[in-house]
């Protein structure tokens, strides 16, 4: 079966850049996230023209909001065919689980995972908020709060992984941005982990925006990563 590792953040500012870079590429080498500028910009139309090119979509909204909201809108999302969506854990145990039931209104039912802290938060962002807990504590907390919801994993930091993979087990989907091939340039990623050491330390997908989306050719450095990790 064809399950390709990488996931590429397709962050694009509208419906035509999008699809001009989905035609470079092929289904066999990636799947595409959807995140909020495009979606914002280009609507499930887009989404569905992705799907109907073949493509396996991760549609990132993140939602946090009351669980019927979550409910509803996860539901949209699994009939619009996406393969995987997410959601705040922050938002709550009942409103993971209501999220979990309206991915499950449809036959073949996406995955489902989870933010915990965004990483663009620190310790002192949390304590702001009143959080006392420890920054990686309150990572797995919220971790295993959604497994217990019946989510499918988290997305995570690839510095969270080999922590995380050891405390959740195998089966649990663990999905990390901030990867950068050895030959790619960092950009703003301050902690990044290359393909191979991710996926060694047990991340299920890996999410790769610019060192693909800006590179010239970029089926070439999809095969160049897929080669590194295969
Ligand atoms: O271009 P780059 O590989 O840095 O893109 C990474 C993608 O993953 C972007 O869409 C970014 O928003 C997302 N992401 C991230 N760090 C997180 C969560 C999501 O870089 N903690």
């Amino acid at each position: 079966m064809n399950d390709p590792r990488i996931i590429v953040a397709l962050d694009f500012p509208d419906t035509q850049q999008a699809l001009e870079f989905s035609q470079k590429t092929t289904p066999q080498q990636c799947r595409l996230k959807v995140g909020k500028e495009l979606f914002t910009s280009a609507g499930p139309a887009l989404v569905e023209a992705l799907i109907d090119s073949g493509y396996d979509v991760f549609l990132d909204l993140k939602y946090h909001d009351i669980p019927n909201t979550v409910e509803r809108a996860a539901a949209a999302a699994a009939r619009l065919g996406v393969w995987m969506l997410n959601v705040h854990a922050l938002g709550g145990a009942a409103m993971m689980r209501a999220a979990r039931e309206g991915v499950e209104s449809v036959a073949q039912r996406p995955f489902l995972i989870a933010v915990t802290v965004l990483t663009s938060m620190s310790a002192d962002d949390l304590q702001a908020l009143g959080i006392e807990t420890p920054l990686p504590q309150m990572v797995e907390r919220l971790t295993h709060s959604a497994l217990d919801c019946g989510l499918d994993g988290v997305v995570c930091s690839a510095r969270e992984v080999p922590a995380l993979r050891a405390s959740v087990g195998q089966s649990a989907l663990l999905v990390t941005p901030g990867i950068r091939p050895d030959w790619a340039a960092a950009n703003d990623q301050q902690r990044i982990v290359t393909p191979q050491q991710a996926l060694a330390d047990g991340a299920s997908y890996l999410v790769i925006g610019r060192p693909v989306t800006q590179h010239p050719d970029p089926a070439e450095a999809l095969r160049r990563i897929t080669q590194s990790i295969s």
